[in-house]
């Protein structure tokens, strides 16, 4: 995600929304996988005694073993596969020899370039028995993106439908949906334009057009939604250090609907939670 609208940091970023050809899918949907691929390797490892710094190495053995990019190592200075975000660390969190423990929730979120197409996502893993407010928090969140990817499902429709259906469900549930970080073009670049809010009005923003690829990545605070960068100068945390949790799919935008490029090829959408029933697009 973006630090901030005006902070374009790819070289090769525009601030035009690039409409690809029905060809370029093909590349989305190869790299968007192996992504889903890396979290979905990583689901029985996420249990109490394991550092988030092991998930790391599993996550850059798998890719470069697949001849697959890492594409966070390098990118802006950060030397890491994964970015693993726990409890009150809304994004961006760095890997360690940090322990995961009982009880914790954790987002994990990888990018992956695979013949030059970026795929990116994130899910929330529960570590051993997690709390009934976090297990709900996880379930709004993921509930959110959903909502988020069957408004940007229906043709004709504006980016601020996205937000406003996030941020509608996020508040009536008395949580918080994130402002500081947002949604992002990418395809042959990682973060490109737009910008997609989690947060906004019907009708606001560009139009959503066939050949469009973009992230959806709400992160939602069961406190308030301000967040402060730790001084190493990534990890972002709540103001209010409140739990806070994410979900990001990579999408394209089709003549009918969209399809989710990074859909779990094991089927286990949701570690946290296998009950809960996927929107696969269309
Ligand atoms: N994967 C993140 C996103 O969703 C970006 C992480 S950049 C990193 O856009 F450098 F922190 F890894
Ligand atoms: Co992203
Ligand atoms: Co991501």
């Amino acid at each position: 995600m973006y630090i901030s609208a005006s902070d374009v940091p790819d070289a090769q970023a525009t601030n035009k929304i690039k409409i690809y050809d029905p060809s370029d899918f093909e590349g989305m949907r190869v790299a968007g996988r192996a992504a889903a691929e890396v979290l979905d390797l990583l689901i029985p490892h996420v249990k109490p005694g394991v550092t988030t710094g092991f998930l790391d190495d599993m996550a850059r053995e798998y890719i470069l073993d697949h001849g697959w990019i890492p594409a966070c190592i390098g990118y802006r200075g950060y030397q890491h596969t994964l970015c693993t975000s726990i409890n009150h660390v809304v994004c961006h969190g760095i890997p360690s020899n940090k322990v995961l423990k009982n009880g914790d929730i954790v987002n994990i979120d990888v990018t992956v370039i695979v013949d030059g197409w970026y795929g990116d996502t994130s899910r929330m893993y529960g570590v051993g028995e997690v709390p009934r407010k976090s297990m709900r928090l996880m379930d709004i969140t993921w509930e959110a993106l959903q909502l988020g990817l069957k408004a940007a499902a229906q043709p004709g429709a504006h980016m601020g439908d996205i937000g406003h259906a996030i941020q509608t469900y996020v508040e009536a549930q008395h949580c918080s949906v994130v402002r500081d970080f947002c949604g992002h073009g990418l395809g042959r670049v990682f973060h490109d334009a737009p910008n997609v809010l989690h947060y906004g009005k019907p009708g606001e923003g560009p139009q959503i057009k066939p050949g469009m690829f973009f992230t959806i990545e709400p992160m939602v605070n069961l406190g308030k939604w301000q967040t402060t960068i730790l001084p190493d100068g990534w990890t972002a945390v709540t103001k209010d250090r409140s739990l806070s949790a994410q979900f990001e799919h990579s999408i394209g935008v089709t003549e009918t609907g969209i399809e989710i490029f990074t859909l779990s090829p094991q089927g286990i959408y949701t570690p946290h939670n296998p009950e809960l029933k996927p929107y696969l697009g269309g």
